[in-house]
């Protein structure tokens, strides 16, 4: 694989970062995962637009500029010969001797991209079958809002999910779904699609902002408020949306199955949308 480092393009295992780098010692970094459907990119312009905030919030510039990432992506795209994938993105505030303060604002971002191919991601069989999920607190910090790659928590709740024999987790905060360990969470009851109010709860999903807007322009109802896990467990249907799931049925949580216990007919229309509308 072809990745990129600060300016080059390398083969994989020549790729580095400094041990110093304040992603690794601090997670003082930010990331966006942007997703390649028949080799074209999804979704740039909302992916580079968070990015953009994500900086900004934690009093980082952008690395360069919307046009010069493009560029990238398309690089990276183009030389590993991406069909089906994902593009992953860090910028990270750069190395520096440790020290909790940060470093000087001169001091060099570290901007790393790679691909993942993943062949399937549109034509995925759990589209069919649906995921399980439990439920487990949440215990991240309270600005997910922001895309840092403080990911423990998540990762944990994936392993937690896994030794239940379940596909994910939704996270419960003051007795509401917050939003899945790398997705946003929904539920439908009585033709309305219920989800998550945004806030600095959760990540404003880029999935979720172009779900909700072809909802609305197919005359669904949509109400953007939080909702217990008892409501999910009584729903007609739930749902995840992502860059890499795009739009998932949810048929069991926390063992309950949800309505028919089947993946339901309001996320597999809302999934043949989204990938009719992105390709
Ligand atoms: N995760 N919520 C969380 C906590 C996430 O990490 C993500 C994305 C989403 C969905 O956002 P979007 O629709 O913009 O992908 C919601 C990415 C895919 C990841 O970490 O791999």
């Amino acid at each position: 694989r072809t990745v990129y480092v600060n300016g080059d393009y390398l083969p994989e295992d020549q790729a580095k970062v400094s041990v110093f780098d304040r992603g690794f010692l601090f997670a003082d970094a930010v990331y966006e995962v942007t997703s390649v459907l028949d080799g074209k990119i999804i979704a740039f312009d909302g992916h580079v637009e968070r990015l953009a905030r994500s900086l900004a919030e934690l009093g980082m510039d952008m690395p360069m500029s919307p046009e010069a990432l493009l560029d990238i992506h398309r690089e990276l795209v183009a030389r590993n010969a991406i069909d089906e994938g994902l593009i992953y993105l860090q910028v990270s505030r750069g190395a520096a001797d440790r020290d909790f303060a940060y470093p000087a604002a001169d001091t060099p971002q570290t901007v790393v991209l790679f691909t993942q191919a993943k062949a399937g991601l549109a034509d995925a069989p759990m589209a069919k079958t649906g995921m399980k999920v439990i439920s487990i607190p949440d215990r991240r910090w309270g600005r997910r809002d922001i895309k840092t790659v403080q990911l423990l928590y998540p990762s944990m709740g994936k392993m937690l999910a896994k030794d239940a024999g379940v596909h994910d987790a939704w996270m419960v905060e003051d007795g509401a779904v917050t939003e899945g360990t790398s997705n946003n969470a929904y539920i439908v009851k009585d033709g309305t699609i219920i989800t998550r109010h945004l806030g600095e709860e959760i990540l404003h999903g880029i999935t979720r902002k172009a779900v909700l807007a072809y909802a609305a322009e197919a005359q669904m109802k949509v109400e953007e408020r939080a909702f217990t896990l008892a409501e999910a467990q009584a729903a007609d249907e739930a749902f995840i949306t992502s860059a890499s799931t795009f739009v998932m049925p949810v048929v069991e949580i926390d063992g309950v199955p949800v309505g028919s216990g089947e993946p339901g007919p309001v996320a597999a229309r809302l999934r043949e949308i989204y990938l009719d509308e992105s390709r």
